[in-house]
């Protein structure tokens, strides 16, 4: 059985769905946050699974930089020691650096199908270009922003009608499916990072 560390920054709806599909592949040891008030600390806690959080500004509110944030990060999860380290909501951009040192072992889910719409509001941006089609995507992290190898995708439909409240809404729900399956890929062996390749079976 793979040890997780979760690492989120919000609600924690994605966290939720790994905690509820947890079944023998793997177990949540860590729930890591930047954001003490991150409402998936809350869903941690309510399972039982141990929590810290890390902050992003110092005891006087000043921004720590982000070499210095990330080695705390690391140092919180080599001392747990987890085997994969999945993002769910994790707000903040990592440096190569710690990339590199969780390289094949760092997982994140992005709400579009990559390597379509990388960044941020994505939704907004879909419905604008017109698509029919979007979905979200579950993929290696690598130094590069959303660019890692795809290990799992989920579609769905794009309506003229949508707000990207409403298309947010719709891909939030198969992420919650598609989440656990690749966690699930990963922990039992199926799928590995090989020469920046998602290599199967
Ligand atoms: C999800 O839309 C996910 O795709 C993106 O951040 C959001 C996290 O939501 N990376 P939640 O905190 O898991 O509810």
């Amino acid at each position: 059985m793979k040890r997780v560390a979760v690492l989120i920054s919000g609600r924690g709806s994605n966290l939720q769905s790994l905690i509820d599909a947890a079944d023998g592949h793997y177990q949540i040891i860590l729930v890591l946050s930047n954001k003490a008030d991150a409402g998936g600390l809350e869903r941690a806690r309510a399972a039982g699974i141990a929590t810290q959080v890390i902050p992003h500004a110092g005891p006087l509110g000043e921004k720590k930089c982000r070499e210095d944030f990330d080695a705390e990060l690391d140092a919180a999860l080599r001392a747990t020691n987890p085997d994969i380290v999945v993002l769910a909501g994790f707000m903040r951009i990592l440096s190569d650096g710690f990339v590199r040192g969780w390289e094949g072992r760092l997982i994140n889910i992005h709400p579009s199908l990559l390597p379509a719409y990388k960044g941020t509001r994505v939704h907004e941006r879909v419905i604008a270009a017109g698509e029919n089609l979007s979905g979200a995507s579950v993929h290696f992290v690598v130094p590069e922003l959303d660019a890692g190898p795809v290990i799992a995708q989920a579609s769905v439909p794009v309506h003229p009608s949508d707000s990207p409240q409403a298309l947010a809404d719709r891909v939030l729900a198969v992420e919650h499916t598609l989440y656990p399956e690749a966690l699930k890929l990963l922990a039992d062996g199926s799928v590995r990072l090989e020469k920046g390749l998602a290599v199967f079976g």
